[in-house]
């Protein structure tokens, strides 16, 4: 039985139905490593042996490709059906839980590489290769579940995030069958009553044309189940996360020639990512590239009354100012909130998605007045323009069809105190 008719069978069963361990695919786990790094310039580091996880969601697709210390994203598969996108978790080298990260006053590093077979020459609007962390319990939600969530981290179960999704089919256990609506364009998906919220720190949310940085930080640390509207913030008091974050995306700070193909940082070959979480707690967040070994910052920002190439709350108050949004980041928790979520050990997340809620216009795209529709249950997100995509791209029929070889490559994983990933030289 595939989870999709299990989910429709759970549908007709009591509310209280627990998540069992699906039978229809067998457990694969392909193997990541990743590398811890002490001492300085990336001249002392240990591998760890790792694996990664599908989330419960796309149990039954068949899964990027992993194997050393690289994982391979596809963003159209056809398994036992065909299948859009995914997100998959690390585990621990046991594979008994998902391999938490404490990043404070620490540095944090994939090598990435886009690849889009079909024409490079067409620009993957609205795709987003993406790399983060969030608070999700690293034993998948079990211990929370009263005995209802069986799978576990070995099943990809309990994920959450900053924008509280809906989409999940269990949370802690609980069939998310009450007022479940299925998608009117996405046969896999659809919202259910309950979201699931935790804060998050997005390290790379990026396509080929524009990347952003950003800290979302909710007012629980840890997983909470939200339930109805209350889990998208109707307005900037109410709602447990900052849907929006603070984002340093080059391009919206005015540096529109920094990152795209054949830009400064050529999304046409191969880069290092390197993020640094300055201070204990954190209070800075930093941003380096490495490509045919040349180290650059981030640009500084060349919006008015925006200084610096880094996050802190005095550059997001600046941000949100210039741009007229409202500093729900701050509200949340701020730079403090993000360093105790931190601290408490984070999981590491990789997923290539395309975006049926926005079409991916806050990433890589102008967001002119007529846009504001997508953007409905956010109190702010409309200011400034994001990449060079037009605001009419990223539908996702269209990015299913035209780009349905993209994918995204996470390669050499590292992480380690400040300054023992790789060498900054005079790069600031
Ligand atoms: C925000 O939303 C909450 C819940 O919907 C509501 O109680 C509150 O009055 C709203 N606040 C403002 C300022 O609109
Ligand atoms: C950014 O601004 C700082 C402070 O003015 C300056 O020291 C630094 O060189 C600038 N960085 C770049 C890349 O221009
Ligand atoms: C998804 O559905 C909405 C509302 O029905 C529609 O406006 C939009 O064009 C659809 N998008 C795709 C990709 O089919």
């Amino acid at each position: 039985m595939s989870p999709t008719a299990l989910f429709a069978l759970a549908a007709l069963l009591p509310a209280a139905l627990g998540q069992l361990a699906g039978t229809n695919t067998a457990e694969n786990h392909p193997s990541l490593s990743w590398q811890t790094c002490t001492g300085t310039g990336g001249n002392s580091c240990t591998s760890n042996s790792g694996s990664v996880v599908i989330d419960a969601n796309w149990r039954w697709t068949h899964e990027g490709t992993s194997g050393g210390n690289a994982l391979t994203l596809k963003f159209v598969t056809f398994g036992q059906q065909e299948n859009i996108g995914s997100r998959v978790y690390l585990l621990n080298s046991g594979g008994t839980a998902y391999q938490p990260f404490d990043f404070v006053n620490k540095e944090f590093v994939p090598l990435t590489h886009h690849s889009f077979d079909v024409d490079v020459s067409q620009l993957p609007c609205g795709l987003n290769g993406a790399l983060y962390f969030v608070q999700m319990d690293t034993d998948g939600g079990v211990a929370k579940s009263n005995g209802l969530n069986k799978a576990g981290p070995k099943y990809g179960t309990g994920y959450c995030d900053s924008q509280c999704p809906r989409d999940l089919k269990f949370i802690q256990g609980l069939a998310n069958n009450v007022g479940w609506v299925p998608s009117a364009n996405d046969s896999n998906s659809g919202t259910g009553n309950m979201g699931t919220c935790c804060p998050e720190m997005d390290i790379w949310e990026a396509n080929s044309v524009s990347t952003a940085l950003t800290p979302h930080t909710c007012t629980t640390l840890g997983q909470s189940t939200c339930t109805g509207s209350a889990c998208s913030a109707p307005n900037v008091t109410s709602g447990t996360c900052d849907q929006s974050g603070c984002d340093f995306n080059p391009y919206r700070m005015g540096v529109t020639n920094f990152f795209g193909p054949h830009e400064t940082i050529d999304t046409t070959q191969k880069m290092t990512v390197v993020t640094q979480f300055i201070g204990s707690p954190i209070t800075q967040i930093k941003r380096f590239y490495v490509q045919n070994g040349v180290v650059h910052g981030n640009p500084n920002s060349t919006i008015s009354g925006v200084s610096g190439n880094s996050i802190t709350d005095s550059f997001c108050a600046a941000q949100k100012s210039a741009f007229g949004d409202t500093n729900t980041f701050a509200q949340k928790g701020g730079m403090s909130g993000m360093s105790s979520a931190a601290s408490a050990g984070m999981v590491l997340v990789m997923s290539l998605w395309d975006d049926h809620a926005a079409d991916m216009l806050w990433l890589d795209a102008p967001l002119p007045a007529d846009q504001i529709r997508f953007f409905s249950r956010r109190d702010e997100c409309c200011t400034g323009s994001r990449g060079t995509c037009s605001s009419s791209s990223g539908q996702p029929s269209q990015v299913e069809s035209q780009s349905a070889n993209a994918q995204v490559v996470f390669s050499n994983i590292k992480f380690g105190p400040i300054g023992s990933t790789f060498n900054q030289g005079s790069a600031q």
